[in-house]
Protein backbone atom coordinates (compact mmCIF):
# COMPACT_ATOMS: atom_id res chain seq x y z
CA UNK A 1 0.00 0.00 0.00
CA UNK A 2 1.22 3.65 -0.94
CA UNK A 3 0.84 6.46 1.40
CA UNK A 4 -1.46 8.08 -1.40
CA UNK A 5 -1.56 11.72 0.32
CA UNK A 6 -0.40 12.57 3.61
CA UNK A 7 -2.57 16.18 3.56
CA UNK A 8 -4.58 16.63 0.57
CA UNK A 9 -4.18 19.90 -0.78
CA UNK A 10 -6.89 22.06 -3.43
CA UNK A 11 -6.02 21.36 -7.18
CA UNK A 12 -7.09 23.76 -10.42
CA UNK A 13 -7.14 22.89 -13.78
CA UNK A 14 -9.72 25.30 -16.22
CA UNK A 15 -12.56 26.18 -14.42
CA UNK A 16 -12.55 23.47 -11.89
CA UNK A 17 -11.36 23.20 -8.46
CA UNK A 18 -10.33 20.05 -6.81
CA UNK A 19 -11.10 20.66 -2.70
CA UNK A 20 -10.31 17.69 -0.07
CA UNK A 21 -13.46 15.69 0.81
CA UNK A 22 -13.18 16.87 4.38
CA UNK A 23 -13.27 20.60 3.29
CA UNK A 24 -17.33 20.20 2.18
CA UNK A 25 -19.85 22.44 4.05
CA UNK A 26 -23.25 20.79 4.90
CA UNK A 27 -24.41 22.46 1.55
CA UNK A 28 -22.24 20.26 -0.10
CA UNK A 29 -22.83 17.13 1.26
CA UNK A 30 -26.61 17.72 1.20
CA UNK A 31 -25.49 17.33 -2.71
CA UNK A 32 -23.22 14.42 -2.06
CA UNK A 33 -26.11 12.35 -0.81
CA UNK A 34 -28.69 13.72 -3.63
CA UNK A 35 -25.95 12.44 -6.08
CA UNK A 36 -24.72 9.07 -4.45
CA UNK A 37 -29.48 8.14 -4.39
CA UNK A 38 -29.95 8.97 -7.71
CA UNK A 39 -30.80 6.10 -9.54
CA UNK A 40 -29.42 6.77 -13.19
CA UNK A 41 -25.87 7.82 -11.84
CA UNK A 42 -25.99 4.79 -9.54
CA UNK A 43 -26.78 2.73 -12.63
CA UNK A 44 -23.93 4.57 -14.95
CA UNK A 45 -21.59 3.94 -11.86
CA UNK A 46 -22.64 -0.06 -11.92
CA UNK A 47 -23.85 0.61 -7.89
CA UNK A 48 -26.99 0.24 -6.28
CA UNK A 49 -28.63 3.85 -5.08
CA UNK A 50 -26.86 4.73 -1.39
CA UNK A 51 -30.04 5.19 0.95
CA UNK A 52 -28.22 6.56 3.60
CA UNK A 53 -28.76 9.81 5.75
CA UNK A 54 -26.62 12.75 5.07
CA UNK A 55 -24.77 12.70 8.41
CA UNK A 56 -23.90 8.76 7.67
CA UNK A 57 -22.74 9.00 3.80
CA UNK A 58 -20.62 12.13 5.42
CA UNK A 59 -18.88 9.30 8.39
CA UNK A 60 -18.63 7.37 5.49
CA UNK A 61 -17.24 8.65 2.76
CA UNK A 62 -15.33 11.06 5.30
CA UNK A 63 -13.10 7.49 7.07
CA UNK A 64 -13.08 6.24 3.02
CA UNK A 65 -10.94 9.53 2.30
CA UNK A 66 -8.46 8.52 4.83
CA UNK A 67 -7.17 5.73 3.74
CA UNK A 68 -3.71 5.82 2.98
CA UNK A 69 -4.79 3.55 -0.29
CA UNK A 70 -7.08 6.68 -1.44
CA UNK A 71 -7.85 10.59 -2.28
CA UNK A 72 -11.31 11.83 -2.57
CA UNK A 73 -11.72 15.59 -3.66
CA UNK A 74 -14.98 17.28 -3.96
CA UNK A 75 -15.28 19.44 -7.50
CA UNK A 76 -16.09 22.50 -7.45
CA UNK A 77 -17.38 24.73 -10.56
CA UNK A 78 -15.94 28.43 -11.43
CA UNK A 79 -18.94 29.89 -9.34
CA UNK A 80 -17.45 27.87 -6.24
CA UNK A 81 -20.35 25.34 -6.61
CA UNK A 82 -20.36 21.85 -5.41
CA UNK A 83 -20.75 20.04 -8.83
CA UNK A 84 -19.72 16.71 -7.86
CA UNK A 85 -16.99 13.57 -6.37
CA UNK A 86 -13.49 12.15 -8.01
CA UNK A 87 -10.80 10.25 -6.11
CA UNK A 88 -8.36 7.45 -6.90
CA UNK A 89 -8.69 4.48 -5.28
CA UNK A 90 -6.82 1.59 -4.54
CA UNK A 91 -3.62 3.54 -4.84
CA UNK A 92 -1.14 0.62 -4.83
CA UNK A 93 2.49 1.00 -5.64
CA UNK A 94 2.60 2.65 -8.99
CA UNK A 95 -0.98 2.54 -9.82
CA UNK A 96 -4.66 3.77 -8.85
CA UNK A 97 -7.64 3.48 -9.77
CA UNK A 98 -10.09 6.87 -10.95
CA UNK A 99 -14.06 6.94 -10.18
CA UNK A 100 -16.00 10.58 -10.81
CA UNK A 101 -19.47 11.49 -10.64
CA UNK A 102 -20.21 14.68 -11.71
CA UNK A 103 -23.52 14.72 -9.84
CA UNK A 104 -25.42 18.01 -11.51
CA UNK A 105 -27.05 16.68 -15.18
CA UNK A 106 -26.61 20.80 -15.58
CA UNK A 107 -22.93 20.55 -15.99
CA UNK A 108 -23.07 17.04 -18.29
CA UNK A 109 -21.11 17.34 -21.63
CA UNK A 110 -19.59 20.49 -20.75
CA UNK A 111 -16.25 19.51 -19.98
CA UNK A 112 -16.11 19.66 -16.04
CA UNK A 113 -15.22 15.81 -16.25
CA UNK A 114 -12.26 16.07 -18.37
CA UNK A 115 -10.79 19.40 -16.54
CA UNK A 116 -11.96 17.66 -13.14
CA UNK A 117 -9.63 14.71 -14.35
CA UNK A 118 -6.84 16.36 -15.47
CA UNK A 119 -6.01 17.89 -12.38
CA UNK A 120 -6.38 14.61 -10.68
CA UNK A 121 -3.85 12.99 -13.29
CA UNK A 122 -1.41 16.17 -12.32
CA UNK A 123 -1.26 14.86 -8.98
CA UNK A 124 -1.32 11.33 -9.72
CA UNK A 125 2.05 11.59 -12.11
CA UNK A 126 3.76 14.14 -10.18
CA UNK A 127 2.61 14.24 -6.34
CA UNK A 128 2.36 10.58 -5.78
CA UNK A 129 4.73 9.61 -8.86
CA UNK A 130 2.54 6.43 -10.09
CA UNK A 131 2.83 4.74 -13.48
CA UNK A 132 -0.55 4.10 -14.22
CA UNK A 133 -3.76 5.71 -13.96
CA UNK A 134 -6.62 2.99 -14.76
CA UNK A 135 -10.62 3.27 -14.58
CA UNK A 136 -13.46 1.11 -15.53
CA UNK A 137 -16.39 1.96 -17.18
CA UNK A 138 -19.60 0.76 -19.26
CA UNK A 139 -19.74 0.29 -22.63
CA UNK A 140 -23.46 1.62 -22.24
CA UNK A 141 -21.82 5.05 -21.05
CA UNK A 142 -20.95 6.36 -23.75
CA UNK A 143 -20.67 9.92 -22.49
CA UNK A 144 -18.48 8.87 -20.07
CA UNK A 145 -16.34 7.04 -22.75
CA UNK A 146 -16.16 10.36 -25.00
CA UNK A 147 -14.80 11.86 -21.94
CA UNK A 148 -12.05 9.93 -20.53
CA UNK A 149 -11.06 9.43 -24.43
CA UNK A 150 -10.45 13.29 -24.79
CA UNK A 151 -8.22 13.08 -21.57
CA UNK A 152 -6.17 10.41 -23.22
CA UNK A 153 -7.47 7.16 -21.57
CA UNK A 154 -6.83 4.27 -23.75
CA UNK A 155 -9.27 1.47 -23.75
CA UNK A 156 -7.18 -1.95 -23.04
CA UNK A 157 -10.08 -4.68 -22.41
CA UNK A 158 -13.80 -5.35 -22.74
CA UNK A 159 -15.17 -8.39 -20.49
CA UNK A 160 -19.11 -9.01 -20.06
CA UNK A 161 -19.57 -8.91 -16.21
CA UNK A 162 -22.72 -9.80 -14.50
CA UNK A 163 -26.05 -8.57 -15.71
CA UNK A 164 -24.48 -8.70 -18.75
CA UNK A 165 -23.04 -5.33 -18.85
CA UNK A 166 -19.86 -4.74 -20.61
CA UNK A 167 -16.93 -3.50 -18.42
CA UNK A 168 -14.32 -1.62 -20.36
CA UNK A 169 -11.47 -0.98 -19.14
CA UNK A 170 -9.28 2.12 -19.73
CA UNK A 171 -5.67 3.24 -19.03
CA UNK A 172 -3.48 5.99 -18.87
CA UNK A 173 0.12 5.34 -18.61
CA UNK A 174 2.92 8.07 -17.22
CA UNK A 175 4.64 8.25 -20.60
CA UNK A 176 1.14 9.54 -22.28
CA UNK A 177 0.19 11.90 -19.89
CA UNK A 178 4.03 13.58 -20.43
CA UNK A 179 3.56 13.54 -23.93
CA UNK A 180 -0.29 15.44 -23.55
CA UNK A 181 1.26 17.61 -20.79
CA UNK A 182 4.21 18.69 -22.92
CA UNK A 183 1.69 19.32 -25.84
CA UNK A 184 -0.49 21.21 -23.58
CA UNK A 185 2.72 23.30 -22.62
CA UNK A 186 3.58 24.12 -25.87
CA UNK A 187 0.13 25.14 -26.82
CA UNK A 188 -0.13 27.61 -24.11
CA UNK A 189 3.37 28.94 -25.57
CA UNK A 190 2.10 29.06 -28.82
CA UNK A 191 -0.99 31.09 -27.73
CA UNK A 192 0.64 33.37 -25.32
CA UNK A 193 1.35 36.90 -27.15
CA UNK A 194 4.74 37.45 -27.26
CA UNK A 195 5.67 40.72 -24.92
CA UNK A 196 9.23 41.18 -26.54
CA UNK A 197 8.63 43.80 -29.60
C1 LIG B 1 -18.97 10.74 -17.25
C2 LIG B 1 -18.66 12.18 -16.88
C3 LIG B 1 -17.56 12.22 -15.84
C4 LIG B 1 -18.16 12.90 -18.14
O1 LIG B 1 -17.91 14.25 -17.81
P1 LIG B 1 -18.54 15.40 -18.73
O2 LIG B 1 -18.06 16.69 -18.20
O3 LIG B 1 -20.00 15.19 -18.84
O4 LIG B 1 -17.80 15.05 -20.11
P2 LIG B 1 -17.68 15.92 -21.45
O5 LIG B 1 -18.15 17.31 -21.25
O6 LIG B 1 -16.34 15.67 -21.98
O7 LIG B 1 -18.71 15.24 -22.42
C5 LIG B 1 -18.46 13.98 -22.91
C6 LIG B 1 -18.55 13.90 -24.42
O8 LIG B 1 -19.52 12.87 -24.70
C7 LIG B 1 -20.45 13.37 -25.62
N1 LIG B 1 -21.70 12.69 -25.36
C8 LIG B 1 -22.65 13.00 -24.47
N2 LIG B 1 -23.64 12.11 -24.53
C9 LIG B 1 -23.31 11.22 -25.49
C10 LIG B 1 -23.92 10.07 -26.03
N3 LIG B 1 -25.10 9.65 -25.57
N4 LIG B 1 -23.29 9.39 -27.01
C11 LIG B 1 -22.08 9.80 -27.46
N5 LIG B 1 -21.43 10.89 -27.00
C12 LIG B 1 -22.06 11.58 -26.01
C13 LIG B 1 -20.49 14.85 -25.38
O9 LIG B 1 -21.02 15.54 -26.49
C14 LIG B 1 -19.02 15.14 -25.15
O10 LIG B 1 -18.30 15.16 -26.36
P3 LIG B 1 -17.76 16.55 -27.02
O11 LIG B 1 -16.96 17.25 -25.98
O12 LIG B 1 -16.96 16.09 -28.18
O13 LIG B 1 -19.00 17.30 -27.37
C15 LIG B 1 -19.94 12.91 -16.34
O14 LIG B 1 -20.88 13.10 -17.39
C16 LIG B 1 -20.60 12.14 -15.21
O15 LIG B 1 -20.07 12.07 -14.12
N6 LIG B 1 -21.77 11.54 -15.48
C17 LIG B 1 -22.56 10.85 -14.44
C18 LIG B 1 -21.88 9.67 -13.74
C19 LIG B 1 -21.00 8.85 -14.64
O16 LIG B 1 -21.35 8.45 -15.75
N7 LIG B 1 -19.79 8.57 -14.12
C20 LIG B 1 -18.79 7.79 -14.79
C21 LIG B 1 -18.88 6.40 -14.35
S1 LIG B 1 -17.54 5.44 -15.03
Amino acid sequence: MTAASAMPRSLTSGRVRLRPIAELDNRAWRRVAEHFRDPEIAFLNGTPPNRMPVWLLRRVLRADARRRDRVTYGIFDEREDYIGTIELYDVRHDRATLGIIIGERSHWSRGYGPEAIEALLDEAFHDLDLQVVQLHTFADNPRAHAAFAKVGFSEVRRATVAGGRVDVLMTMPRHAWLERRGLRVAESVRARPSAAR
